[in-house]
């Protein structure tokens, strides 16, 4: 939640590093987020490599940052790491806006801190970091490493092996071509018996050798993006029926695994396909054939999701007007949510010109920012909330979302910052749409889940970000005492 006057008087206080915490989403005025190891107690030049940046390196880098793992250069050995030692400082510096490592946006200034998978870094982590760049990036004592990593590259799921795995098909794009756009068809799931799905990550697997380092993430793939449904099949096995349509989460280049609350397990029915209706290809500069695999793994069997409607969409994908070469442009979208809803995931989507995304809820004469956070478009990254942060909103909330534009040259994901541009689906026209969702909740569960929040608050000072009503008295519902509901 914002408050602007405690803000205000601590800032005079504070030193001048921390001042680069203030957000505004104009790229060109962004300061990156440094600090002082010896604010906690720490002497900067015992910051070493093998006590204090190898860790680091480890929980959260080297999943990419490893032959085979997608980012540009191996982050393993010190000998690896100590020539990028200033450029990490910096990349990580820039903590939750464009350019950033690693990939993770969320401001930790401002709103709920609760996300499941979260392998962003620190205020700690940081200050390590550029004590340790400042001061030549030393080693320190090579007894001290941690032991090396080992991926286990044969199943490379990183939610580990799935249940099923789908195979859709093998498509060829020659080494320069236009973008390619259509409807890939059938995927039969082969099951025999309805399931509920608990994870699904989606991957392409291509002839690109793992050794050849194409430098950037576009390189390395044909598959730009892909959305796809899930229905029963007709008889022939021609076609899914549109009554038993399930949406699953897009398939996008960059994009992190998808996991389902327990609560809220989607459906796979028997005798099912995956319908891959809108794929995206573009040639990467090599021929190469790929095809996605769909990884997927269950609840167990007998399980029934406790939440099974969805909550609205916000965004707005008619009537944007993005203007050529300006800084901090903004654009807002209200949806009033007719029922309780739990947000669980967060999932900003613009095109090129996006920086930043917010989403708040307007519950009475009360504004709570739920989230702020960064956006590049070259990573599409989805925030899940642990259960026991996602927000939960009484029914009349207004959902605030806004997102922030920058169209000047600061902005290299931009092909021309002198074009005007509109919505539309092409990357050099416009989205603003919160890809994330939420389910809807009745009076009852609404009301155990907020009976389980405040179990988790210490005193009347405590303070859930997402839930207005937490602290509102008790009081049955008229309609659930009557047993109406
Ligand atoms: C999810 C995968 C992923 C994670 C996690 C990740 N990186 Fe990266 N990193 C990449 C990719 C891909 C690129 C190149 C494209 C880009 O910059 O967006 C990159 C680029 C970089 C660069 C710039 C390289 C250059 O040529 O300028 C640095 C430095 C870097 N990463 C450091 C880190 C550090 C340090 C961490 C952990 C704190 C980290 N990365 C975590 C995938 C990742």
């Amino acid at each position: 939640m914002r408050v602007k006057t405690l803000l205000a008087i601590p800032a005079l206080l504070v030193p001048f590093a921390a001042l680069g915490q203030a957000h505004n989403a104009v790229l060109a005025e962004h300061q990156p987020h440094y600090y002082d190891v010896q604010d906690w107690g720490i002497d900067p030049a015992s910051v070493t490599f093998a006590d204090h940046i190898a860790p680091i390196l480890q929980r959260s880098c080297q999943n990419c940052h490893r032959p085979g793992g997608g980012g540009p250069m191996s982050l393993q050995t010190y000998d690896e790491v100590r020539p990028w030692a200033p450029v990490i400082m910096y990349k990580t510096a820039i903590r939750d806006r464009m350019g950033a490592m690693p990939p993770f946006y969320v401001e930790k200034d401002i709103g709920i801190d609760g996300f499941k998978d979260d392998y962003s870094l620190s205020d700690l982590e940081l200050a390590m970091i550029q004590a340790w760049a400042n001061n030549g990036a030393p080693r320190g004592n090579p007894a001290n490493e941690p032991d090396p990593l080992v991926f286990d590259d044969s199943t490379d799921w990183t939610l580990g092996s799935p249940d099923l795995v789908l195979r859709g098909p093998d498509m060829t794009r020659p080494a320069v071509g236009p973008d390619w756009w259509g409807d890939l068809g059938l995927v039969p799931t082969g099951l025999t018996e309805d399931r509920y799905v608990k994870s699904v990550e989606v991957r392409e697997v291509n002839d690109i050798p793992v050794a050849d380092d194409t430098k950037t993430v576009g390189g390395r793939y044909i598959f730009h993006h892909m959305t796809y449904t899930s229905g029963v099949l007709n008889e022939d096995g021609t076609a899914v029926d549109p009554e038993t349509r399930e949406s699953w989460p897009i398939h996008e280049v960059g994009r992190n695994a998808d996991i389902f609350s327990e609560k809220a397990g989607r459906l796979l029915q028997a005798n099912s396909a995956l319908h891959l209706e809108a794929a995206h290809l573009h040639a990467n500069g090599r021929e190469t054939t790929g095809h996605l695999e769909f990884g997927i793994t269950f609840f167990p069997r007998g399980y029934e999701p406790e939440y099974t409607t969805r909550g609205p969409r916000t965004g707005n994908g008619i009537d944007l007007d993005i203007v050529p070469n300006r800084a901090g442009q903004e654009v807002h979208n209200y949806v009033v949510l007719s029922e309780h809803t739990k947000i669980m995931a967060f999932e900003p989507h613009l095109h090129a010109p996006g920086v930043r995304m917010c989403m708040e809820a307007i519950w009475g004469h009360n504004i709570f920012t739920l989230n702020c956070v960064g956006y590049d478009h070259n990573w599409v990254k989805q925030y899940v909330y642990d259960d026991d942060k996602a927000p939960l909103l009484p029914k009349g909330t207004i959902l605030h979302t806004i997102a922030y534009m920058d169209t000047t040259a600061n902005n290299p994901n931009l092909a021309d910052p002198r074009n005007w541009s509109g919505a539309g689906r092409r990357s050099v026209t416009n989205m603003f749409i919160d890809l994330g969702y939420s389910v809807t909740l009745t009076e009852e569960q609404f009301q155990a889940e907020m009976a389980a929040r405040r179990a988790l608050m210490t005193d009347r000072n405590d303070y859930d970000i997402g839930c207005p009503l937490c602290w509102a008295p008790e009081t049955v519902s008229s309609t659930v005492a009557q047993g109406i509901e």
